[in-house]
Parts: structure tokens; sequence; C-alpha cells
């Protein structure tokens, strides 16, 4: 059996990558878009662009007009990115907080290992032997503005009443965990986990009974329901079941009771998969079976997000605000997970020299697709669809996961995570970025969403 099985819930697995499809949008195709001088934000620009059905094919595009350190765009998109944002300089509630840089800052950590107690060894990098400290003392500059610190006292007077819900992997409990940490010390909460699940390490429910806000992770590393296909039951490589038009029902029951919804999936995605719909498969991925259609993983990906969005969606109760976190890269180096690949770096990347490609940028790209589609059709129905757009930051942190220095390195083998993230560490940052999205001054809530009041 492998060791990381009943290490994380199989989350490192099948590496065998299929040759990724064609990118979706090639950079050559920017290089006609025209792009109107002088826009304001990308959220307020996508309201205004609503309401002018022709214009809305240009909204996919904008998400690249934007994302120039995303190294996906030649240096004449950087020039035309950088035109389109002179407008958003002048005003700063308007800055794109996810384009930017790590900018050395001794003092930027918000708790330790010793101030925080609800820390699991999972990410506990401190306690568990890391040397350096170097990774905790960096932060992040988005290039037209300042971030505003996380306050927790704030954060909680926001959540007041209110429910949050992360709806993904371990790595969504991951930024469950920071947040954890970064509202502590405002108020300690109560875990209350037994109450709701039996299953209380995948599904954890926390109560914050001076605010009455509850906060949970949800298990659904597909979104949609998932289930081992080989009846040898799982290993690193066998098959997984995806019923890629049914939403993973434990998440799916309950979801109308949140304020807050975040949606994120990631590495589950590289195992072999067996795609489901309506009932019949439909297509297999790495699973080497001569009568099953190939369909790549990021099909399955892509329908696994328009699933749970349409979820959403379509629940008369459910009167959230939506999040997508954008999906988070792994860096391994010298190797896979199970060659004796790591992570041992510990600066982040320079300017630069981190690259989104390959099958994470594909990845980035279905998500975000989905995203925009659902966020138009959330327009309509009078729900809110933000993005936590973390992997521009993420790509330039090979030094954040806990490499040798996680939970692994109880146990006898000499696999590293460069998967998860340390906490404290730059995964705090995906909360800085909540923080700043789902405020109430924020521009992004002052569009006549009406946020349910209480629970
Ligand atoms: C915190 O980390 C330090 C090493 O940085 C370690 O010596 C200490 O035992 C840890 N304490 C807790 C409570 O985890
Ligand atoms: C494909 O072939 C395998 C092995 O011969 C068989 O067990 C399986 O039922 C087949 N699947 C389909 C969808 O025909
Ligand atoms: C990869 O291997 C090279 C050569 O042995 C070494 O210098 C480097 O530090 C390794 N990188 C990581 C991230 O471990
Ligand atoms: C760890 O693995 C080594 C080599 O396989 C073995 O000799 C040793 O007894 C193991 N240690 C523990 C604590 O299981």
């Amino acid at each position: 059996m492998n060791v990381y099985m009943d290490l994380d819930e199989g989350l490192f697995s099948c590496t065998t990558h299929l040759p990724h499809s064609t990118m979706k949008f090639p950079v050559s195709e920017l290089h006609s878009v025209k792009i109107p001088p002088q826009r304001t934000t990308g959220t307020k620009r996508i309201v205004m662009l609503a309401s002018t059905p022709v214009l809305l094919a240009v909204i996919p595009l904008y998400l690249f007009v934007t994302s120039p350190r995303l190294n996906v765009l030649s240096s004449r998109e950087l020039d035309i990115s950088t035109s389109v944002s002179k407008g958003i300089e002048r005003v700063d509630e308007r800055c794109d907080v996810f384009r930017g840089k790590w900018v050395r800052s001794p003092n930027a950590a918000y708790y330790t290992n010793v101030t925080c107690p609800l820390i699991v060894d999972q990410h506990n990098c401190l306690k568990l032997g890391r040397p350096d400290a170097e990774f905790l003392k960096w932060r992040w500059k988005p290039d037209e503005c300042d971030l505003p610190r996380f306050d927790g006292g704030r954060f909680l007077e926001v959540a007041r009443g209110r429910s949050l819900a992360f709806v993904g992997d371990s790595v969504g409990r991951n930024q469950m965990q920071s947040l954890l940490c970064l509202l502590a010390n405002v108020e300690f909460p109560e875990e209350i986990s037994y109450k709701h699940s039996l299953d209380t390490t995948n599904f954890k429910w926390w109560y914050f009974s001076d605010h009455k806000f509850t906060l949970a992770a949800f298990w659904a590393p597909f979104l949609v329901k998932s289930r081992d296909a080989d009846p040898n039951g799982r290993s690193f490589n066998s098959i997984m079941s995806l019923y890629l038009d049914e939403p993973e029902p434990s998440w799916a029951s309950e979801i109308a009771n949140f304020d807050f919804v975040i949606i994120s999936a990631g590495q589950w995605f590289f195992r072999p998969l067996m795609f489901h719909e309506k009932g019949e498969v439909v297509g297999c991925c790495s699973c080497e079976l001569n009568n099953i259609t190939d369909l790549t993983r990021f099909y399955g990906y892509r329908m696994a997000f328009r699933t749970a969005f349409r979820e959403l969606l379509s629940q008369k109760a459910y009167k959230g605000m939506t999040f997508l976190r954008t999906f988070s890269p792994a860096h391994f180096e010298n190797g896979t997970w199970n060659t004796g690949g790591s992570c041992a770096r510990m600066r982040p990347f320079a300017s630069g020299e981190a690259k989104l490609e390959g099958d994470d940028l594909e990845f980035y790209l279905t998500q975000v697709e989905e995203f925009r589609a659902a966020q138009r059709e959330g327009i309509k129905r009078g729900l809110t669809f933000r993005l936590l757009d973390t992997t521009e930051a993420m790509i330039q942190r090979p030094d954040g996961h806990p490499d040798r220095f996680g939970r692994l390195s109880l146990r006898n083998t000499t696999m590293a995570d460069c998967v998860h993230w340390c906490v404290p560490g730059p995964i705090d940052l995906w909360n800085e970025f909540l923080f700043h999205v789902m405020r109430p001054e924020s521009r992004e809530s002052l569009q006549g969403q009406t946020w349910k009041s209480g629970r």
C-alpha cells in the first residue's frame, strides 16, 4: 500500500499526464484583440458589459489582458495590459490585487506555531523542524496598490451571523487552517465537526460563538460525485469514477445554508479518471482501456466546475457569495512526488522566473472560463461570483510547501509534500484576498447583491 494514501487521501497521484490539448487562447490570438483604453476594474467592467451582449465575447480574454505576470503573454500583450491598467492606478479600490510580486517584509507573518495552537501537523512546518523562517518574510505587493493587511476583528464583524464553506480537497482545507489561525487571536473557535459529520477528518466545522460565525469544510476533491472504480480499492494509480453531472451530495445538500462558499479543485484530477454522464460511461482518462473513449482530464475538470456552479445557481434557497479559489500549483523539482521530487527552495522565485504552463495553465484557464460563464448567469439570478485568483502569486512560491517538514516527516518516508502549504506561510495570502474581496465596503459587494442576513 502506498504511504501517501493514508497520509492525504490520495492527493498525490497519477502524474502521467496526457499530452495536453490545444490552449483555448493561443497567444497569437491575443494579438488581434482590441482593448478599449481606460477601463475600470475587471469586476465592474464585467457588470457593465453584461448588459451589452455583443461585448460579452471579450470577457474571457480580459483575463489574459490583466494577467501579464502569468507569462502566458508575449511582450506585446504586456504592453497592452500595461496601458489597460493605467486607468486602474488612480483609484486604489479598483486595483487588481491578484497581479503583483512578493517583496521581502520581515514582519509579514501574522502568527506562529506557538501563538496559533490550531495548526495541524500536516502544515506545521515550524514545529516539524523546518530550519529556515525565510519563507515567512515575504508579503504580496499588488502592482497598482497595497493589499490591506488581514484584520481578524473586521473579518469577524463582516462575518457576524454568517457562515462560510470551503468545498474542495485538502488544499481547500489548508486555507481553512490558515483562516482559523488568522481569526483565533480575536476569538478562539470551537470545533463542532462531530455534530455534523461522522467523518471528522475530512468534514470540518468550527463555530465562533461571540460572532455567531460558522466555518465549514466539505470534502469534495472532485466537486462532483466520485467513487473508486477499482474493485480492489484505492491505490496510487487506481481509477476513480466521476459522475460529472452530479454534484457531490454531501456539500450540495447543505450549501444553501451558507453565505460565503469557496470552491476549489486541483491535483486530484491528475489521477486516472472514468467519466460518467447521465448514468453512462462517456470516457476515460489515463485508464488504458481500449473500449472506452479517451477524454482529457481537462474535460473532467471543466464539467466538474460547470456542475458545481450550476448547482449553486439552481438552488433557489442559495443566496450566498461564491468564490473560485484558482488552481494551486505544486512545485516538485528533481523528480515527481513518487520519484524523489522535492521543494527545497528557501526563497520565492524572482519576477519572471516562474512560469504557469502545461497542465497547470490548462487547469487554470479551464476553471476560469467556467467561472466566467457562471458569473454571467449569476448576474441574472442576483448571485455574486468572485475570483480569488491565487495562482499567479502561488506559482512564485516554491518555498512555501511543507516539503519534508509536514506530517509526512513523521512517517517512514522520504516523500516530500510540495502540494500543500505551510501554515503560517504564503497561503495566508489567500485569506488576505478573501478579506479584501468580501468586505462590505469593497466595490465587489456594492452591486445590488442582497446578502442573506443571518442563518
Ligand atoms: C514551534 O516551533 C519550534 C521551532 O521553530 C519548536 O521548537 C516548538 O516546539 C514548536 N512549538 C509548538 C507548540 O509547536
Ligand atoms: C471494457 O472492457 C472491460 C474489460 O474487457 C470490461 O470489463 C468493461 O465492462 C468494458 N467497458 C465498457 C464500457 O464496455
Ligand atoms: C535539484 O538538484 C540539484 C542538483 O542536485 C540541486 O542543486 C537542487 O537544490 C535540487 N533542487 C531542489 C528543489 O531540491
Ligand atoms: C523505516 O524504514 C527503514 C527502511 O525500510 C526500516 O529499516 C526502519 O525500521 C523503518 N522505521 C520505522 C520507524 O518504521
